[in-house]
């Protein structure tokens, strides 16, 4: 019985020792050395693999990522769950990058380097966190977390999902009926949705003119929730004020974007969050358990809705 690892390689070597420690076992295989075909019954992996037939006996594929719109969700065999990453550690990564973000944002860090390139020196006012209000699109995993730790900081929260949360201290929208009231009263919009058919696009002009002027947004979901010719447009005519942006499509964009020049936008190489092989094993035995036991996995997808 073997588990295929197939994303990057100097974390498989983590995952292998974890699993040498933990799960002996488990033959555990770092991709392409996987060993006999027949024997592999768990697939760990980033990228979606061609030709899964190839595995006759696979039981579960891992995706070693919060998100799966990477997938051809379509080509999954029915009998094979698809499971995603729910761990700590992507979880506090994703808390420490939006915090960050937000923080750059509401110090007006952006015009600093701005006044630093040109060796200005001139001091903009500092208000209290609890005066600039985030708006969080997405309450999963990682944006109900976000938004807890954000209120830690001192900002107001609020955050929009499809059904109805509740988190103590944040105010939660659900549904497209309650979108608008939502974006009204997001300084910092920061999307943390999973890429859908319903979300793909969903940060376009429309959107953006339904926030207070001036509002900044910071896209840690995935590229195409952005329409970034719309982000522009918002940017230069003053409804944005600056985006942080750590997604794009296609990643990386091309090296004659007019996001890579932008003096209101900060970007980063999709690094908000990273799975920590260091807490992930514990999610993924665990799971592993539970499914050789007949019950449910933490995290399995539903395919129809897509994540
Ligand atoms: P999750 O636990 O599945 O949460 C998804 C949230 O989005 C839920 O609150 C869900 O609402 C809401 N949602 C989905 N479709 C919606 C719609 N059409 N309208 C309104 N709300 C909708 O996912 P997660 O683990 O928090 O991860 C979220 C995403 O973050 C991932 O899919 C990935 O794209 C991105 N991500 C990025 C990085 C990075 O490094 N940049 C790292 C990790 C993850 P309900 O619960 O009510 O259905
Ligand atoms: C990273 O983008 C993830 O989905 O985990």
């Amino acid at each position: 019985m073997s588990f295929v690892y197939n994303a990057d390689p100097e974390r498989g070597r983590e995952w292998q020792r974890l699993f040498a420690q933990r799960a002996p076992d488990i033959d555990f295989r770092l991709w392409p050395d996987i060993g006999s075909a027949e024997e592999v019954r768990y697939l760990g992996t980033w990228a979606p693999m061609e030709d899964l037939a190839r595995f006759p006996n696979l039981e579960v594929i891992f995706s070693l990522g919060a998100g799966v719109d990477q997938f051809d969700l379509g080509s999954i065999p029915d009998h094979v769950p698809l499971v995603r990453m729910r761990e700590p550690g992507i979880v506090t990564t994703m808390q420490e990058y939006v915090a960050m973000a937000v923080l750059a944002l509401h110090r007006n860090l952006i015009d600093y380097i701005g006044q630093q390139r040109e060796a200005t020196w001139r001091a903009l006012r500092v208000r209290p966190a609890s005066q600039c209000r985030v708006g969080i699109l997405g309450l999963g995993q990682l944006g109900s977390a976000v938004a807890q730790h954000l209120t830690g900081l001192g900002f107001a929260c609020q955050g929009w999902g499809r059904t109805r949360r509740q988190l103590e201290g944040v105010a939660c929208f659900a549904g497209d009926d309650e979108l608008a009231s939502f974006l009204a009263s997001s300084q910092v919009l920061v999307c943390l949705l999973p890429l859908t058919a319903e979300t793909r696009g969903i940060l376009n002009a429309k959107l953006f003119a339904q926030l207070p002027r001036g509002a900044s947004l910071i896209n840690v979901g995935r590229g195409p929730h952005l329409v970034a010719s719309d982000l522009l447009a918002a940017l230069d005519s003053g409804q944005l004020s600056a985006a942080v942006l750590d997604v794009f499509d296609p990643e990386p964009p091309p090296a004659d974007h007019p996001l890579w020049h932008h003096p209101r936008v900060l970007m980063t190489p999709h690094v908000a969050s990273m799975t920590q092989p260091e807490s992930a094993i514990e999610r993924v035995l665990d799971n592993i358990a539970r499914h050789r036991a007949g019950q449910e996995m933490i995290g399995t997808v539903d395919l129809t809705r897509g994540y």
